[in-house]
């Protein structure tokens, strides 16, 4: 297990768009597994490569139902709407709120390079939304409704 240093609101690498993966390498198959390990030890739900430093379309999440990775993420189709309360492991010891689509039908490239179709609802959609921003140099910040507030609880689910 080995985990990376999770970057923190105000780093430069957080505000970048990032790289398609072309294919797989062994470096690549490290990093999944790091960020892994490192969302799962900050008790996230999701977490982007860019939070690792990494400037690469790969994305992790756990909602409680086993890990997803998403290499290459695409939103294919949203519907809906939720309101609700959103964390990020990068902005730590916040939380805000943030309407997002409350379905959501992605395309994305499994570990091995295999595409795959993921529907989610909920908690799911959020984190999917929220983790595919990150992508493009966006955090949640930029769509919280209201002020921010401060977390008392450190297991509170953060993405
Ligand atoms: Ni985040």
């Amino acid at each position: 297990m080995a985990l990376r240093e999770i970057k923190i609101q105000g780093d430069p690498v957080l505000t970048k768009e990032c790289r398609p993966v072309e294919k797989m390498t062994p470096r690549l198959e490290l990093l999944i597994e790091d960020m892994l390990d490192t969302m799962y030890d900050a008790n996230g739900v999701g977490l982007a490569a860019p939070q690792v430093g990494v400037l690469r379309r790969i994305v992790v999440i756990d909602v409680g139902e086993g890990p997803i990775v998403m290499i290459n993420p695409e939103i294919l189709e949203t519907s809906g709407e939720q309101t609700g309360s959103e964390g990020c492991l990068s902005v730590p010891g916040k939380a805000g709120t943030v309407t997002r689509p409350n379905y959501v039908k992605a395309k994305a490239l499994n570990e091995n390079m295999e595409e795959f179709i993921i529907e989610g609802e909920e908690l799911l959609a959020r984190a999917i939304c929220h983790e595919l921003d990150h992508l493009d140099g966006h955090m949640y910040t930029e769509l919280v409704e209201g002020p921010l507030q401060d977390v008392e609880y450190d297991d509170e689910e953060e993405e």
